[in-house]
């Protein structure tokens, strides 16, 4: 279980999240929902680790952790970016590999492996030599969720995974999220778009805009 305890951020003197907790059960997915500038995407760069917050608790398993320590070999927070942010230069495969190698310092080998099933599970067996120009925007999407999952994280967290994507990739980007819960996947999903949160979510969080 994810706790988050009494977090608040303020940019620029404006509070933007104010005394936030949720808890996020093991194997669930939760959405968080709300109109643009809610402070949807600051909450989830302060889950995970990118932005830090003015105060706040982090628990995972009843353990305070820090979101930010991203050296940690025990890593609990994975995210997929909005626009995926694959390194352009890098091969589906070396995109994967990276982070786990040169983070955690694990074999190449071994590392290689574990992505090769990742990524014949999502539906890229073929393009893992492939860049990332080569491949369609729901293809880019599952690399991206591939290169998440190769570094152990307990929880995935999403910023509006359907926004990018054509309107009929959505029914399969829900697809890889349940089906990830099924294989016991704690995740976490950030987005506008209700209908597809009802879909998918266990539990709906909605945030909305501050009075400022
Ligand atoms: N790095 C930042 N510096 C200053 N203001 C920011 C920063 N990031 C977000 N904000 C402001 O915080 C508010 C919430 O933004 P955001 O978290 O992106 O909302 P959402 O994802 O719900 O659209 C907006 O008013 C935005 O301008
Ligand atoms: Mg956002």
């Amino acid at each position: 279980m994810l706790e988050i305890k009494n977090l608040t951020k303020q940019f620029d003197g404006q509070m933007i999240i104010n005394d936030f907790s949720m808890i996020v059960p093991d194997q669930s997915i939760t959405a968080i929902v709300g109109p643009s500038g809610a402070g949807k995407t600051t909450l989830l760069r302060c889950i995970t680790g990118l932005v830090k917050p003015d105060s706040g608790q982090f628990l995972w398993q009843n353990q305070i952790f820090d979101p930010t320590d991203h050296h940690s070999q025990n890593a609990i927070i994975g995210s997929v970016f909005q626009d995926f942010q694959l390194f352009p230069n890098l091969t589906v495969l070396k995109n994967i590999t990276l982070a786990p190698t040169l983070v955690h310092h694990e074999s190449l080998e071994l590392v290689t492996q574990k992505a090769e099933r990742l990524l014949i599970r999502l539906g890229l067996g073929e393009q893992k030599n492939l860049y990332p120009y080569q491949l369609s925007g729901g293809q880019k999407q599952r690399v991206a969720i591939v290169r998440a999952l190769a570094m152990n994280p307990k929880i995935l967290c999403y910023d509006e995974p359907t926004s990018a994507l054509d309107p009929g990739l959505r029914d399969e980007v829900a697809d890889v999220i349940l089906d990830l819960q099924t294989s016991g996947m704690t995740q976490i999903v950030v987005t506008h778009d209700i209908d597809f949160a009802q879909k998918i979510a266990n539990k709906m969080i909605q945030v909305t805009a501050l009075k400022r």
